[in-house]
């Protein structure tokens, strides 16, 4: 269902039978909202988001592409999440046994003014969907169609922004004893130690090699939300606490409260394509209550 949300933008609606339902805007190919069977929101997005073009939206899922990052010679997390994606008319096949029937599949294809910017041809694929059980699945297919025999490279992530009830009660497991990039500190290496990660200031990591399963678990409303990911070896983790919240205008001062951004992600090792080579990326995040004892 194509329709207009904030500002008069397109968005479009996915509702499954069960009672989930997402929101995609056009504008970035960018999931601004997920919600389960009860209606409950999961994701965050800042009442200060200013849904603007060319701002990115602050919140959802903005897509970084190609750069993540300010390493690089393009604007900060590339120009995906700032362009206007359209419906794709030839979306790859789901399989024929697919349980998935709530589905859109956008595309994104260089302008001829865009290519001054990033000099390559491509199609970058973005499919949204939702499962049965309410499951948000991400799955985006990039392909090289370059014509002058040129490869290309970038990297890439899914800046999910979580929405969490306290940021001091939420705990992350899957990133113990991994190697990492802080990004706070000129992206020097370290080695995260044995502990379930938790926060009591700004974090900005890039944890490399990751396992393919992290959980975000939320104490306080006894929700825990996994993240499955394909494709994307890194994972970075984000929350700008209250200096940096101050100095973002489009996000709140107690914002950093109630938000991390894990993010599933390609950094260390840029991804190369081929002409006619075609890369892909899927997360799928659920959102589960937590168990009483397990604390899972
Ligand atoms: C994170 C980066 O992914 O995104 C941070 O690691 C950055 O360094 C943050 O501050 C937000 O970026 P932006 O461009 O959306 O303000």
């Amino acid at each position: 269902e194509l329709c207009k949300g904030i500002n008069g933008l397109d968005k479009v609606v996915l509702r499954e039978a069960r009672g989930s339902s997402a929101e995609v805007y056009l504008f970035g190919g960018h999931v601004t909202s997920w919600k389960n069977e009860h209606g409950e929101e999961l994701l965050f997005v800042s009442s200060k988001a200013m849904f603007k073009p060319p701002k990115a939206i602050r919140g959802g899922i903005p897509i970084c592409f190609p750069q993540f990052s300010s390493h690089g010679n393009l604007e900060q997390h590339g120009f995906a999440r700032n362009k206007f994606w359209s419906i794709d008319t030839n979306p790859p096949q789901l399989p024929s046994n697919s349980l998935i029937k709530t589905f859109v599949d956008l595309i994104l294809k260089p302008t001829d003014d865009d290519f001054k910017i990033w000099p390559h041809s491509y199609e970058f694929r973005l499919r949204v969907a939702l499962t049965p059980g309410g499951d948000l699945m991400l799955t985006s297919r990039i392909r090289n169609t370059n014509s002058d025999g040129k490869p290309f490279s970038f990297t890439f992530a899914y800046h999910t922004y979580f929405l969490v009830s306290d940021i001091s009660e939420v705990r992350v497991e899957g990133l113990e004893t991994l190697d990492y990039l802080d990004n706070l500190k000129e992206r020097e290496r370290f080695t995260e130690q044995g502990d379930a990660i938790t926060f009591e200031s700004e974090v900005d990591k890039i944890y490399l090699s990751t396992p393919t399963k992290i959980a975000i678990i939320d104490h306080e409303k006894k929700r825990t939300f996994v993240l499955r990911k394909d494709g994307l070896p890194d994972a970075v983790v984000w929350n700008p606490w209250d200096r940096k919240a101050k100095a973002m205008p489009d996000f709140g001062d107690d914002d950093y409260k109630h938000m991390l951004s894990v993010e599933a992600a390609a950094i260390e090792k840029p991804i190369i394509l081929k002409p006619g080579e075609e890369w892909k990326g899927r997360i799928e995040l659920s959102a589960v209550p937590s168990s009483y004892c397990s604390g899972q």
